[in-house]
Parts: C-alpha cells; structure tokens; sequence
C-alpha cells in the first residue's frame, strides 16, 4: 500500500556515504538519478567531511551525522580502528537522531529507505530499527566485493599460498593481482576488517546496490546475484556526461579539494586532438618521494604533453625545478575538474592509480589508460583494465614495486603511438557506448534502478 504523503515525491531515501572522496562522488550520482525518477534524497555525510567539501547549489539536500570527529574526522583519531570504532557507536546514534528529526518535521516526506555505504554496515541495524528499507550501496567493483566476501566467508584462506587464485565469475588472479590489503595483510589491518565486515550482515538487506554496469562483469554479477538482491546501478557519472537525460545537470563534484579549473581547461583548449596524458592518483594516494621521481621522468620522457594533479601534500615530492623545467610540455595543478578534463578531446591517455572512480570514469568517457595501481582495490582494477577490458596497459614495477620511468614512458608510447594503442582505443569506443547504454532509458542500470524505485513506492 502507497504511504501518505504531502507531495508530489514517490519516496524519500537517505543516502549514507563513508567520508571519503571516492565515497562521496559515487553516491552524490546516484542520489541524482533518484530524484531524477521522483523519489527525494538527502544525502548524509559527517559533520568533519561537510566542513571541508565545497558545496555548490546541489538540488540534493544535505545533512550530516557525526563519525565523533566533528573537527578532522579521521586525521584526528589516534588510530584507524579507533576511528572505526568510534564512528559506529557515535554515527549510530547520531543518524538514529537524524531519522527522529525528520520524521517529526513537517515536511510530509517521510523517510522509507536507507541506501548506505558498505563500509558502514551498522546503518542497516538503525534503518531496520526504525522498520525501514536498507539498501547496501558497494562502491567499488563487484569482482573486487566478490573476493571480500570470500574471505569473510573463510573460503579464500589467508595468508594467500597459491600462486594462481581462482574465484567464481573471476579470471584468474595473481596474488599481486589481490587487493593490497589481502596481498599484504600487515599494511592496514584496521581498513582490512572493514573491508571483509562489508558482508557481516548483508544477508539481511533488502537490496544490494553495485557501482557497476552489468556489462563489464556479467559472470561476476550473475554470480553474486544467486546470493543477493543485487542491482547494478552504474556508472555513477553525471548524466551531462552520458545520457544527458537529467536536465540541468551539473557536476558538483562536492570536491575536499578547490579545482584548478579555469587554468586546466584553458590549458586543454590550447592542445591538439589526443594529444595530451592526464595524470592523477586520485584523493588519497601518497606516492614515495621515488615512484613520484620515477613519474615525472617517465612523463618527461614520453615527451607527451601531461596534464599533472599532485595534490598540495605531495607537491614537495616533486623533482627539484621539474615545474619549471618542463612547462613547454606540462601543466601541474592542485586538483583539476576530473570528468570535464576526461571528456576534452586533448586527452588521449590517463596515467591512473586504478581508484574505482576513476577507473570507470575512464572507461565509460572512453580514454585509454596506463594503470600504475597503489594499494586497496586498484591493484584488482589494474589487472582488468589491461586483461579483460583490454583498455590500457598496467606498467610493470620492479622487484621492489617500483615501476620505474622506462616502464612508464613504453606505455605511454605504446598508447599513443603503438599498434596496441589503436587496440585499445577501439575497445574504448565500445566501453564508451556500453556505459552509456547503461543508464540510457531502458540500459541494465536504468531498469535497477527504475526497479528499486518501484518497490520503493510500495513498500
Ligand atoms: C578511493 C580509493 O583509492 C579507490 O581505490 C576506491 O575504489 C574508492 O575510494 P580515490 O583514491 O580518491 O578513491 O580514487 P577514485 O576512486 O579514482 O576517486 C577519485 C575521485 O576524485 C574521482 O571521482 C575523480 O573524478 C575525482 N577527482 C580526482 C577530481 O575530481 N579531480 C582530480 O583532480 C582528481
């Protein structure tokens, strides 16, 4: 039976993310396509993220519970599985205040569904308390949730001793080829248990939501749908982008950090058609003061003109005079406006750490990658980017892990001038069309989400 309401929205979801970039941008996107099909959002972040994101007009509202850091989040815990910890037990309460502050305005949109972040499986316990709907939303890729989930399930014993590992719906995978922090347990236990608490009681949600497009991993997505109610809903990218289906759409971005943007696509208007590599390790990457050496000269070397993000904190890692010397051929900025920079058609290459955003941004805007992976999910991306998608090329690192600026400058090469590279750049075409097909009216993503609306409205 349809509930009362006041006005013209079918439904109200919250949309719980995690208080990271990555986390942010993935479900800000799919909070757009929901209220593009009627149902209202309000997207909820920690009152310390909020501080720091830059908050243009959003059309979505936005409220905020507290991780018991309100001043620095995590950076101001004294570890990471304090701040875990804490952020259950405060973030508890604090959304189960939140839920009773909305209910009893008088705003005639009751709340129906809690759509949260995987990383966060303790809002599924307040969303089943105040009896309503709890949809887990992974961000990452299905194939990278899929090996998680046989580790909490004690069926990938650890440490790994094999030297193939083979997992439903998956090809086969090197150990190198695991996330880092199964790889090498010692790196981030706190975020490791995290990662495999994702499945501590998924069973009992009533959706789970995938920031993916069925097409690129059927066998994987047909597999983990046998256990769940699992839904593709991606690629989470602005429909300005894609299907430009949502009128008026903008790419907020609710970025932590201010784009350089002016200057960047200033900068891009003045190159030629795929002339340029775009390079960035995301919003949390720290690469040693070696592997950045290594880049820069790598870049140099491939005597491309590069379009370089080094956030502020990394900036001194940067060889001494590199900017100056090499400003015929390279701009080098703080943040850049990521999905504009991708859709120019300067860009004929990404030089990506992998993060799972980026990794379908490329993908689905159909630009070329060299994958130099560092650590979490983005080793597992890496291995699928060159292997099963065959969009781009993992750049070897040494017996230490160090992909030295030899191995960077092959790729690049390779990309935009090889053989292979015109390989890979049909194989972008196809991605390109598929991701938008995916959220085009009637796509696999679309009908799921449609789907979850649905049921929504008669819960
Ligand atoms: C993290 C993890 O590292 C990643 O592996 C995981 O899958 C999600 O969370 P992050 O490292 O920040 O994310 O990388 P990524 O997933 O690529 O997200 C970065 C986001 O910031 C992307 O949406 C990208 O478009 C945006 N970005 C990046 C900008 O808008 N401007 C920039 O200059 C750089």
């Amino acid at each position: 039976m349809e509930k009362e309401r006041n006005n013209a929205y079918k439904a109200h979801c919250l949309v719980l993310s995690y208080p990271t970039q990555g986390h942010l941008n993935p479900m800000l996107e799919f909070a757009k396509r929901l209220e593009h099909k009627g149902v209202k959002v309000t997207l909820v972040t920690t009152r310390s993220m909020s501080k720091t994101i830059h908050k243009e007009a959003s059309s979505i509202a936005l409220e905020t519970i507290s991780d018991g850091f309100d001043e620095g989040g995590i950076a101001h815990a004294e570890s990471i599985q304090a701040y875990l910890e804490r952020f259950w037990q405060v973030g508890s309460q604090t959304l189960a205040e939140l839920l009773e502050k909305l209910s009893s305005s008088i705003s005639g949109n009751p709340v129906d569904c809690i759509v949260y972040d995987a990383f966060l499986p303790w809002a599924l316990d307040v969303a089943k308390k105040f009896g309503l709907v709890g949809a887990v939303f992974f961000t990452q890729s299905c194939a990278v949730d899929n090996i998680y989930y046989h580790v909490h399930k004690g069926l990938l014993k650890l440490p790994l001793s094999e030297p193939e590992i083979l997992l439903p719906g998956l090809p086969t995978l090197q150990p190198q080829d695991m996330p880092s922090l199964i790889y090498d347990l010692n790196t981030y236990p706190a975020f490791f248990d995290m990662l495999v608490s994702q499945f501590s009681n998924v069973d009992k949600a009533d959706w789970v939501l995938c920031n993916t497009l069925y097409e690129l991993e059927p066998e994987v997505v047909d597999w983990m749908t046998e256990i769940w109610p699992l839904r593709t809903i991606g690629p989470t990218i602005p429909s300005m982008y894609l299907d430009k289906r949502i009128e008026d759409d903008k790419d907020y971005g609710f970025c932590i950090f201010e784009p350089n943007s002016d200057a960047c696509m200033k900068w891009l208007n003045d190159h030629a058609k795929g002339s340029v590599i775009y390079v960035s390790f995301g919003s949390l990457a720290a690469l040693n003061a070696e592997q950045m050496e290594e880049l820069a000269w790598g870049l140099r070397m491939s005597n491309s003109y590069f379009l370089w993000v080094v956030r502020a904190s990394e900036e001194a890692k940067l060889p001494k005079n590199f900017v100056e010397e090499t400003s015929e051929k390279g701009l080098v900025v703080h943040w850049c406006p990521q999905l504009e920079v991708l859709t120019h058609e300067a860009v004929g290459c990404f030089v990506t750490h992998c993060g799972w955003n980026s990794t379908l941004e490329a993908l689905s805007l159909g630009v070329p990658m060299v994958a130099v992976p560092q650590w979490t999910d983005q080793p597992t991306n890496a291995k699928y980017i060159m292997d099963v998608w065959k969009m781009g090329l993992k750049a070897p690192a040494d017996e230490k892990g160090l992909v030295k600026r030899e191995a960077i400058e092959n790729c690049i090469r390779e990309i935009m001038e090889g053989e292979r590279g015109k390989e890979i750049l049909k194989n972008a075409y196809k991605w390109k069309a598929l991701a938008k097909e995916a959220v085009d009216q009637g796509g696999s993503s679309d009908k799921n989400i449609e789907e979850f609306v649905t049921t929504l409205v008669h819960s």
